[in-house]
């Protein structure tokens, strides 16, 4: 297993993550457990930021927290100066309790209820990114009951298609997120949203995909975009004054995987924006991004104990860990690809290969095919890398199997910042069958 981060072997010949042994962990805490390296996070967050700063243009880098959203981590975004994106009333819930300012949160979302956009308005937002039609209806009603001015981001799709897994495209024509730019939708929207005094149209986003290597469909986006830029400032004087690219950075999962490093992303950013604004004599516009997966992918790790196997003479060897589909569902919905070491003797020679199965009561629950291992025992804590984005995020209670917790790690401390969930919390919604009326 690749160790990303502050992740070592220690003295004990131990997995060690934050300067923490990882098998002390799974002893404290339990297992399944998530530990994120909080140094990790810390060090991505600076890489897209300084990679802007070095630039005379004004930015913002918006943690899209759909990839992992809870108190802490949405805290230590704000103490690394990110924004943030949310794309519900829930992870605009936990912002605010976590005391997120306001003004730093954009709020995405293809059909957000006239519920969540009040409770956005009231806490006074900075933006929203408008989805659709519908959606700016809502949002004229909801400025006119508050007597708001409400500013906006139109989310367009631009139809460049990115180099990535077909589930997480959603930059093509096709989309169900959006305005499409190449029928007039966009031009629509932008001359409608002009007209009312209830709104300050900021600018135009675009996301193109998740999980991408290369810079150039972000340029290609770019490029499509100013391209419609120069036709709306000739015929309407219509000039954005921000210009967000979305997110959709890749990270390094297994060593097929190469990633660019965050600040080649953004120099291609700011360099097709600046040379686009040039060429159409207008004011660079603020180039605001928003990455979730390589902010916190692969600062995340999976700690889980192993117990039962079965071995299938000439065929294969079934390892089985104590979560599975549950607190990673990526590999049975995407075929993701995961690496894994056993925490407790990662240096052991890898004997043969193993398949890691989960316990869920469902042949497709298999985390990781093949994975070369020292023969492992039951009670052997099997640690798996790179669950840090859309792992908790996507985390599920099949077979009532309760959530794990999550430990941040940093300088040798380790500090619980979810619980695991408990029976009883598996039961809280649940009401008992009423008791037949005897007549
Ligand atoms: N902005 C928008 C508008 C998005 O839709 C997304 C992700 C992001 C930013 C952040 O993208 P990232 O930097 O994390 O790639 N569950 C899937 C990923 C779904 C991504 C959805 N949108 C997975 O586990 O791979």
């Amino acid at each position: 297993m690749y160790l990303h981060g502050t992740s070592t072997i220690n003295e004990e010949g131990h997995l060690s993550i934050g300067g923490v042994d990882t098998v002390k962990l799974a002893k404290n805490y339990g297992t399944p457990l998530y530990v994120y390296d909080v140094a990790l996070i810390r060090q991505r967050a600076r890489e897209f930021q300084e990679a802007f700063k070095k630039h005379n243009l004004n930015y913002q880098v918006a943690y899209a927290s759909k990839a992992f959203s809870s108190i802490a981590m949405i805290q230590l975004a704000e103490e690394e100066g990110l924004s943030l994106d949310i794309v519900s009333g829930g992870e605009l819930y936990t912002a605010l309790k976590a005391g997120f300012p306001a003004e730093r949160i954009h709020f995405h979302g293809n059909n957000k209820s006239a519920e969540e956009i009040n409770m956005a308005v009231e806490a006074g937002i900075g933006c929203f990114v408008v989805d659709n039609f519908y959606e700016l209806e809502l949002l004229e009603e909801a400025a006119e009951e508050h007597g708001k001015t409400l500013s906006l981001l139109l989310r367009t799709t631009p139809g460049v298609e990115a180099h990535t897994h077909d589930y997480i495209l959603t930059g093509q024509e096709d989309s169900k997120f959006g305005f499409d730019l190449n029928s007039g939708q966009v031009e629509k929207a932008i001359q409608s949203i002009l007209k009312k005094d209830c709104f300050n149209l900021l600018g135009l986003h675009c996301h193109i995909g998740s999980q991408i290597f290369e810079t150039t469909g972000f340029v290609m986006a770019a490029e499509k975009i100013f391209s419609y830029i120069k036709k709306w400032n000739e015929s309407f004087s219509y000039v954005p004054k921000v210009l967000n690219l979305g997110g959709g950075f890749g990270i390094r999962y297994v060593k097929e995987d190469d990633p660019l490093h965050p600040s080649r992303y953004i120099e291609a950013m700011i360099k097709v924006v600046k040379t686009q604004a040039e060429q159409l004599e207008i004011n660079v516009p603020e180039i605001w991004i928003e990455p979730g997966r390589s902010l916190v992918g692969d600062a995340g790790t999976t700690l889980y104990t192993i117990g039962s196997q079965k071995e299938i003479p000439n065929v294969r060897h079934y390892v089985a860990v104590d979560g599975g589909m549950s607190d990673n569902l990526r590999p049975a919905l995407y075929q993701a690809k995961y690496e894994g070491m056993l925490a407790n003797r990662p240096k052991e020679t890898a004997e043969e290969k193993f398949s890691i199965a989960g316990k869920c009561c469902e042949s497709g629950d298999m985390l990781i095919w093949d994975l070369p291992l020292p023969n492992p025992n039951h009670e052997d804590v099997l640690a798996v890398s790179c669950t840090g984005a859309y792992g908790y995020a996507m985390s599920n209670n099949y077979n009532r199997i309760p959530r794990p917790a999550v430990v941040f790690v940093e300088n040798g401390d380790a500090q619980l910042v979810i619980k695991r969930e408990t029976y009883e919390d598996l039961i809280r919604c649940d009401l008992p069958l009423k008791k037949p009326v005897v007549k």
